[in-house]
């Protein structure tokens, strides 16, 4: 099966085999070709250049792309997808002046979520979560993480990780599966913290390494959380299963998070809205991803993670929605990108270079998606006819998107 993509007003994201991610001043360029045109054989990218040089070729299906942007996929490195219910009463509480903290000591937040999940079926979870992922899908997400941690139980962990599984066999996306059992104390454990670390890594992640249902461990290290110590004893534990770390810190205090997860060789560490200058010291000539969430600093009215500086230092960075119930009931890449240019100070090109190469490398995928290279999966966004692809971060509140491209079939 072939299709050819003609009349490209432009196709963005042009990379060799062997670019995994970009940093500092390369984030600035977006190599692209005007008027291309771009052929697929069955899944994946097969050839594409200026449409001076259109092969004579014969295809099973022609797509003019007239006056339309072509860009592959947005990859979405941390979500919470799968969730139960919603907090609608927490956001309306915020609204009327209580703060996210004082709503998750009051046992809102995480383990009000916690609650809803374990109430919920495994059908009806899935059920809820097909909704989710159906609706960024049309979004142009072409790869997503998806994270556990609303279980907080052994049943519940594992219900969420099957659920995520299920997603994985039925949709035509990457999906990424991690493992964050470490997401918050359950209220049972509140005087014996020991007790639930033992838990998670004596029973959940024996269990979960059996059914082979995680890709990596996560733990939410910050105050009022999991502590340092902790967070080192949870990934140390889930690297001996095979789990790369991929963690949250930094989210309202910097307490060395980003130093564990970078002696401990994380593929990414997220959040990371506080950051001072040793931590982005830190950060410097790893192999660790740094993930901005802006949808989450713009729903909780937090501050934004300091893009410009950590670039300057010369940093690569990562943009992803962090879609969850709390902090961000929202799984949009394209306002994810635009806010990042409007409220972050990244250029359209440094933003798209974070929404697509980098993030696929914060998933562990880039050899397969993030840009367009032959050989790469043909997961692509074809946009309405726009001017150009400024339009993206510009016009924040339209939906550009014309169509879909997933396993190199047009996605319905
Ligand atoms: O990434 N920060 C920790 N976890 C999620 C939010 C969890 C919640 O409020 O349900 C996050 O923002
Ligand atoms: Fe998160």
């Amino acid at each position: 099966m072939t299709t050819l993509i003609t009349n490209i007003k432009e196709l963005l994201q042009i990379r060799n085999s062997d670019i995994t991610k970009v940093s500092g001043t390369e984030m600035a360029i977006l190599p692209t070709i005007k008027n291309a045109y771009l052929v697929i054989h069955n899944d994946l990218i097969s050839d594409f250049g200026s449409m001076e040089n259109l092969p004579n070729l014969k295809a099973d299906t022609t797509i003019d792309a007239c006056g339309k942007i072509i860009l592959p996929s947005w990859c979405d490195s941390h979500t919470h997808i799968v969730y139960a219910g919603n907090r609608e009463q927490e956001f309306v509480d915020r609204i009327n002046g209580l703060t996210y903290e004082e709503i998750a000591n009051r046992g809102g937040g995480i383990l009000n979520s916690a609650q809803k999940l374990n109430e919920t079926s495994e059908e009806e979870l899935y059920r809820q979560s097909e909704e989710r992922l159906k609706e960024v899908i049309q979004l142009g997400t072409g790869a997503v993480e998806i994270k556990s941690g609303y279980g907080l139980t052994v049943e519940g962990e594992l219900k969420m990780l099957r659920v995520i599984k299920k997603l994985t066999n039925n949709y035509p996306i990457a999906i990424k599966a991690t493992f964050l059992g470490a997401h918050a104390f359950p209220s049972q454990f509140k005087d014996n913290k020991k007790a639930y670390i033992d838990l998670i890594i004596n029973e959940m992640l024996p269990k979960i390494a059996n059914e082979n249902l995680a890709d990596f461990i996560d733990v939410f290290c910050e105050n009022g959380y999991f502590t340092v110590a902790q967070t080192e004893l949870i990934i140390a534990a889930g690297i001996r299963y095979g789990l790369q770390p991929k963690i949250h810190v930094n989210q309202f205090n910097s307490i060395g998070g980003i130093q564990v997860g970078v002696q401990n060789k994380a593929l990414s560490v997220d959040h990371l809205e506080v950051m001072t200058p040793e931590d982005i010291e830190e950060l410097k000539g790893t192999s660790t991803m740094p993930v901005a969430l802006p949808s989450c600093s713009y729903f909780l009215s937090i501050p934004y993670t300091p893009a410009r500086e950590m670039i300057k230092a010369g940093l690569p960075l990562a943009l992803a929605t962090d879609f969850n119930p709390g902090s961000t009931p929202s799984g949009n890449m394209n306002f994810v990108v635009a806010t990042a240019c409007i409220k972050m100070k990244m250029t359209p090109e440094e933003a798209i270079n974070a929404a697509t190469i980098n993030g696929a490398y914060a998933m562990g995928i880039s050899s397969t998606h993030g840009s367009i290279t032959i050989g790469k999966k043909a997961n692509l966004i074809i946009t309405k006819p726009i001017p150009s692809y400024y339009q993206i971060p510009y016009a924040f509140g339209s939906n550009l998107i014309e169509s879909i491209i997933l396993d190199g079939k047009l996605y319905q």
